[in-house]
């Protein structure tokens, strides 16, 4: 895994020579709209380079689009891999490691999610301050590559708490809602029961979805900084009368994509020119 993101890194570095991104964002169902602001683009298609899977999923593009955005040297992710495509948690390490060795020095991950909290409103933004694991797998699972980081990580503060502050200011300045709170991942691809979204809230969590948590883990191993936002296109399964779909995911990411493209700015324009 380690030496595909090794081989990655090195057509990246063909294909855009000396660009050294200062944070890696990946794109979520519905929010891939942001690569298209990228400045003087480069796009690299994700079949181009060693360990990267070919999305299989409406909305995934399965392309690396580095250039500019918000004043910020960026590398999107746009497309990412899910588990529920039959991929192992381990197909999510080249990418991340990818990211890591082109110099980010954050990982930024957006994606779609079923809100728990029943005063949520589908088209709402959360910021991620924390997660928990229902996907029972781990990326990390295997031998471990100590150049990326140690054999057992912590999972302390995840989620980076400058960014997680910087996040909120924005969203205030802007006058965008931005909830905040506890992203649980599943395996997927079938939606939650009923019975499991009521489990789900009493564990603690505020929002479900079906990605974000294997990268997170993959990002902090290897030292990146991390900030995550859910787009909460629903309610969850039994919350509402709402019949869930891929298509409302979609469309309700499409909805909320400008909210998220102006935060996403306005964190990318706020980060502190030198790193902490
Ligand atoms: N559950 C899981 N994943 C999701 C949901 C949901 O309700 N909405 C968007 N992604």
């Amino acid at each position: 895994m380690s030496e595909q993101a090794r081989k990655a890194a090195a057509v990246v570095a063909e294909a855009a020579p000396g660009f050294r991104p200062r944070v890696g964002l990946t794109l979520g169902s519905g929010l891939g709209a942001l690569a298209e602001r990228v400045e003087n683009a480069i796009v690299v298609d994700f079949r181009d380079l060693p360990g990267f899977p070919e999305p299989s999923v409406e909305g995934h593009h399965g392309r690396l689009v580095l250039g500019r955005l918000g004043g910020q040297d960026v590398a999107c992710l746009q497309g990412r891999v899910h588990l529920y495509e039959g991929h192992p948690a381990q197909a999510v390490v080249p990418l991340v490691r990818t990211l890591k060795l082109l110099g980010c020095e954050t990982y930024f991950a957006t994606n779609a999610a079923g809100a728990l909290d029943r005063d949520a409103e589908p088209g709402q933004l959360m910021l991620i301050t924390d997660h928990i694991n229902m996907q029972f797998a781990n990326p990390l699972v295997g031998p471990n590559d100590e150049s990326f980081g140690p054999r057992f990580p912590p999972m302390d503060g995840a989620y980076d708490a400058e960014h997680q502050a910087l996040l909120r200011r924005v969203a205030d300045d802007l006058g965008v809602t931005l909830r905040e709170g506890v992203y649980l991942a599943t395996l997927g691809p079938s939606f939650e029961s009923h019975a499991e979204v009521r489990a789900f809230a009493r564990l603690g969590a505020n929002a479900v979805g079906m990605s974000t948590v294997p990268e997170v883990i993959v990002a902090r191993h290897c030292g990146l900084r991390v900030a995550a936002i859910s787009v909460l296109t629903n309610l969850a399964a039994g919350l509402s009368d709402m019949v869930l779909s891929h298509e409302q995911t979609l469309q309700y990411g499409h909805a909320a994509a400008d909210d998220l493209r102006r935060l996403v700015l306005g964190f990318l324009e706020g980060l502190p020119s030198a790193s902490a």
